[in-house]
């Protein structure tokens, strides 16, 4: 295990580049399975995510060549099994996209119920909704859900709450369905419509990605092509909202400011400056900033993923805030560790209330999940003295280099050899 050292109290100035999209290439991977040839896939992050995903497929018969560090190509003409196992599907939440690329290409999947980060319950109800409306008979037995169709017909969807991978998988199972689908109350988060750019670019027919209304007309093939990654906007979320908590001025490049609208609001809102460029955006910060209320919601509102980094930010704002959670019932376990520096936060259900410090201390922490393992590294930038971050496992699943990043940045951060065993599994 390794963890790392943070010396906090360093402004981060500088620039860096944005990765490809995480909660994006997690879902294109599996759509490759829909394609009878060789796809391309750009500007593939460097994560252990993508690992586990490019792993599955290999073990169900796909062909993955690493072409350089951020481009692989896919050749799934030859799938030799529609199952799933556990090992490798318990590893990671985005393994639910294997039910509706191997439904949609083969009329069958058998996947093992995903496992998933202790966010509160994680239900699948509604991609199970959507696959019943194509035509699928679904079992679940023995932890694994079986679907079958003897043939997929397009059908019309409504969706009880906005679920980002409901959204996707559907619009898998439905790409090459008999005739017409329509989800409606669709996720309209960016990687929704990179996914339908990625499948559109080979042959699908997607309209209205981004919309809350989703159309997909059934096509008989999908064929090989290239296509590049959208930028990770919840990357370039965390690095402004890092940029602002240490006082710093950060160029930050290959972003989609667009995509941003909801934090560069906030920052604003709160004091920081930010300046939008074309295809970069500018923090800088220089003053102690204002209390805020933000609350969590499907995109385009404030992202949860960004909510851990929000709340970190704003426990040394100038007076109260309030950050309401709206997408995931349990996504402040991570406020025990801001305690333990001396952050001043009540949590009542789905609602903080924080009342701004002066400085935080550096103490030792550790990751809880992804999003609040970045948190943690973010309190130890701001932080007075030193801080030490474990259960680095959930950081790697989804922020290529972070170190490295933030190093050419300017803070002081190490990563070295932990002795201490882990307590807890890397699931999320
Ligand atoms: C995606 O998870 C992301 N993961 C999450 O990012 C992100 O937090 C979440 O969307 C919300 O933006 C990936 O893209 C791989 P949802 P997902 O279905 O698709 C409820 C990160 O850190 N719901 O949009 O699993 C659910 O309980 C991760 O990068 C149902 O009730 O989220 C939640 O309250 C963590 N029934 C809400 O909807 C369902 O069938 C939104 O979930 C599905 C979801």
């Amino acid at each position: 295990m390794e963890k790392l050292i943070i010396k906090g109290g360093k402004p981060l100035n500088g620039s860096i580049s944005i990765s490809g999209a995480k909660n994006a290439v997690v879902a294109i991977i599996p759509a490759a399975l829909l394609i009878e040839g060789k796809c391309v896939i750009e500007n593939v992050p460097c994560i252990d995510d993508v690992s586990v995903i490019t792993d599955i497929l290999s073990q169900l018969g796909a062909k993955i060549r690493l072409i350089n560090k951020h481009t692989i190509e896919i050749d799934s003409t030859n799938i030799e099994t529609c199952k799933a196992d556990h090992t490798m599907v318990s590893k990671m939440r985005a393994s639910y996209y294997l039910m509706g690329a191997l439904l949609g290409r083969f009329n069958h999947a058998l996947v093992s119920m995903p496992g998933g980060c202790d966010l509160g319950p994680r239900p699948v109800d509604q991609h199970l909704k959507g696959f019943r409306a194509l035509g699928a008979k679904i079992d679940d037995d023995n932890g694994y859900y079986e679907l079958t169709a003897d043939e997929l017909v397009g059908g019309h969807i409504f969706f009880d709450i906005v679920s980002v991978g409901a959204t996707i998988n559907v619009m898998l199972a439905a790409v090459k369905a008999h005739g017409i689908t329509i989800i409606e109350n669709a996720a309209k988060e960016p990687h929704i419509v990179d996914v339908a750019n990625f499948l559109n670019s080979m042959g699908a027919n997607i309209k209205g990605a981004g919309t809350d209304v989703i159309k997909i007309k059934g096509v008989d093939c999908l064929k090989g092509g290239t296509y590049s990654v959208t930028p990770d906007y919840v990357e370039a979320g965390t690095y402004m909202l890092m940029t602002a908590g240490t006082g710093g001025n950060v160029l930050i490049k290959d972003v989609i400011p667009k995509h941003l609208e909801s934090i560069t609001a906030k920052l604003k809102e709160i004091g920081a400056t930010v300046n939008e460029y074309d295809d970069s955006i500018q923090v800088i910060s220089t003053k102690r900033l204002a209390p805020a209320r933000v609350k969590t919601l499907p995109y385009p509102g404030f992202p949860t993923d960004l909510q851990p980094l929000i709340t970190t930010l704003l426990s040394v704002s100038n007076g109260t805030s309030i950050v309401t959670e709206a997408v995931w019932e349990s996504r402040f376990r991570y406020v025990d560790e801001l305690r333990r520096m001396g952050a001043n936060i009540t949590v009542e259900k789905s609602v903080a209330v924080i009342e701004g410090i002066e400085e935080l201390s550096g103490c030792p922490v550790k990751s809880h999940d992804l999003r609040a393992g970045a948190a943690m590294v973010m309190a130890g930038l701001m932080a007075n003295g030193t801080t030490e971050v474990t259960e680095l496992q959930y950081i790697d699943r989804g922020y290529e280099d972070l170190e490295g990043k933030l190093t050419s940045l300017g803070a002081d951060i190490r990563r070295i050899e932990d002795k201490t065993p882990s307590t807890t599994s890397k699931a999320n």
